[in-house]
């Protein structure tokens, strides 16, 4: 595991896009360990693009990526699950027709687990979301948005990531929920794990998160802890509309 100090991962130079075009143009970015990290930017400045291209969804076109020191360049996305890079995706990202009990042993897929231990894992899960208690049975498709939310992060937990990244977790739920999701980051952040989160609701993010990145045109603007981004005049008149 890496020191808080070390950084988990870094980036170097990375270039992604679709087709023939880059949206991502050199990118280089260190996120630090144990801490959490919300990327802020205007829609299609390459967020998701990003997240996809730290999890092996996106190739790498040049550049270079290293997960707690290691190359993971070339790894595919399953590799990048296995070694501790956990994405849970924008947009509800369930399978919503199967139950919550079975969406949860999916999160599991990566790992070699028996019977008894898979259970095992299910109930120390059912302990930190006590509303799977009394759901095992519901199709995730009933459950609420915020209760979906917090299912995917699970599924994403099951897999055991060091880093965790989450593609607007907060999107379509009340601000009750949203509290809820963003209790539990930071009761995970606490706990060890690294989260790497790109949010819209950047007023509340990032006064709730430790570190803060500002994305543009596919390129890293700024860096600095939340509250410093937070006080930023031309971030708070650009980005924030305050
Ligand atoms: N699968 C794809 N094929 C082609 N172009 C894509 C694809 N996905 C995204 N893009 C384009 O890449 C650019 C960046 O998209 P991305 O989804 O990374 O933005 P974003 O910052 O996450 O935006 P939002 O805040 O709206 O979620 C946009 O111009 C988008 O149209
Ligand atoms: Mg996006």
């Amino acid at each position: 595991m890496a020191r808080l100090t070390e950084p988990v991962l870094e980036i170097s130079q990375a270039v992604a896009g679709y087709g023939d075009l880059d949206i991502l143009h050199g990118i280089d970015l260190q996120v630090a360990g144990g801490v959490w990290t919300t990327i802020i930017g205007a829609n299609g400045a390459g967020k998701s693009t990003l997240l996809k291209l730290i999890a092996g969804n996106l190739p790498c076109r040049s550049g270079r990526l290293r997960f707690e020191g290691r190359d993971v360049t070339a790894s595919s996305s399953v590799d990048r699950l296995r070694q501790g890079i956990g994405l849970v995706p924008q947009g509800r990202c369930n399978f919503p027709m199967l139950s919550v009990a079975e969406n949860l042993r999916l999160g599991m897929f990566t790992r070699r687990l028996g019977r008894a231990q898979k259970q095992d894992e299910l109930a120390a899960m059912a302990e930190r979301f006590p509303l799977f208690k009394q759901r095992w049975a519901t199709l995730a498709g009933n459950l609420s948005g915020g209760e979906q939310q917090l299912l995917e992060m699970a599924m994403v937990l099951l897999a055991k990531p060091r880093l965790m990244l989450l593609d607007e977790p907060s999107l379509g739920l009340s601000p009750k929920a949203m509290a809820q999701v963003f209790e539990v980051i930071r009761e995970l952040t606490s706990a060890g794990l690294s989260v790497l989160m790109v949010e819209q609701n950047a007023q509340q993010a990032l006064a709730q998160c430790d570190r803060a990145v500002v994305l543009e045109l596919g390129q890293v603007r700024l860096t600095g802890a939340a509250r410093e981004v937070l006080d930023h005049p031309q971030i708070r008149q650009h980005l924030l509309g305050l």
